[in-house]
């Protein structure tokens, strides 16, 4: 396969850019995405992909229900906020106006034309972005609906690249993060014991690698009773 022909692929077909926003507990994110599709009709489902590498996903990790906002060419502004910030650097919702929808998520006021999804499931395939799949429910649509495209974002910085992924060998340069290698042994001890730039950086680490962990609870203790519940 070439690149440019895949490429040239890709840059025709020029999908529509939605932002994705998601909430859970206090946290709110949201970025730019193009990477998204209807993927089934009946039930009807909707899918999206979030880098590793972004705040989004991160929080996504926990969140029940995912906003898909459509832009249009008005909304150049937005496209730049959500696609050229991180929410690792700034609060992004400070700098826009949103009102809450269901299960917490953030709903941009200045975009009319979204849907909101309830998630069903998630799919690591071992890349670097994750596919969310919902349930929709709820779809509005702004009249004269006309969606701004890749290419009109093509000369918007993403605020992260891909490849910023955390990665396990971002422990190992003596940053704090401890070796993840050797946690079958004393592992409760050693998160216990780390400090929270250690904390944030293993749940970094867990989120890039797919698996959402709270360090904030106790690991679970072995079952009592392996044969209950099964
Ligand atoms: C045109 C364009 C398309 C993008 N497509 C995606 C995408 O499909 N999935 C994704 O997770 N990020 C995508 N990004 C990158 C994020 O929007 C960007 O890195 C953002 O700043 C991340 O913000 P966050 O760290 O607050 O989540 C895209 C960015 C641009 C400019």
């Amino acid at each position: 396969m070439t690149s440019a022909g895949f490429d040239t692929v890709v840059e025709r077909t020029d999908t529509a850019l939605i932002v994705v926003t998601v909430g859970a507990a206090e946290q709110r994110a949201g970025c730019v995405v193009g990477f998204h599709t209807q993927c089934s009709i009946d039930p009807v489902r909707y899918a999206v992909w979030l880098s590793k590498a972004n705040h989004t996903y991160r929080v996504a990790l926990f969140a029940t229900h995912l906003a898909l906002h459509f832009p249009e060419v008005g909304d150049r502004a937005l496209v730049e906020l959500f696609g050229g910030t991180s929410g690792d650097d700034i609060d992004k919702f400070a700098h826009c106006g949103w009102a809450p929808g269901p299960g917490g998520v953030p709903l941009l006021t200045d975009c009319a034309t979204r849907l909101v999804l309830r998630r069903t499931t998630l799919w690591d395939d071992g890349s670097d972005h994750v596919c969310i799949v919902g349930e929709p429910v709820a779809a509005d649509v702004a009249p004269g609906f006309a969606p701004l495209r890749l290419a009109d974002a093509a000369d918007v910085d993403a605020g992260h690249a891909a490849e910023e992924r955390p990665l396990p060998s971002s422990l190992e340069d003596g940053s704090g993060g401890g070796d993840v290698g050797d946690q079958e042994a004393g592992r409760d001890e050693e998160i216990a014991g780390a400090d929270e730039r250690s904390r944030h950086e293993l749940e970094e680490l867990a989120a890039g690698a797919g698996h959402a962990v709270d360090l904030s609870e106790p690991l679970p203790g072995p079952d009592p009773d392996p044969d209950t519940d099964r």
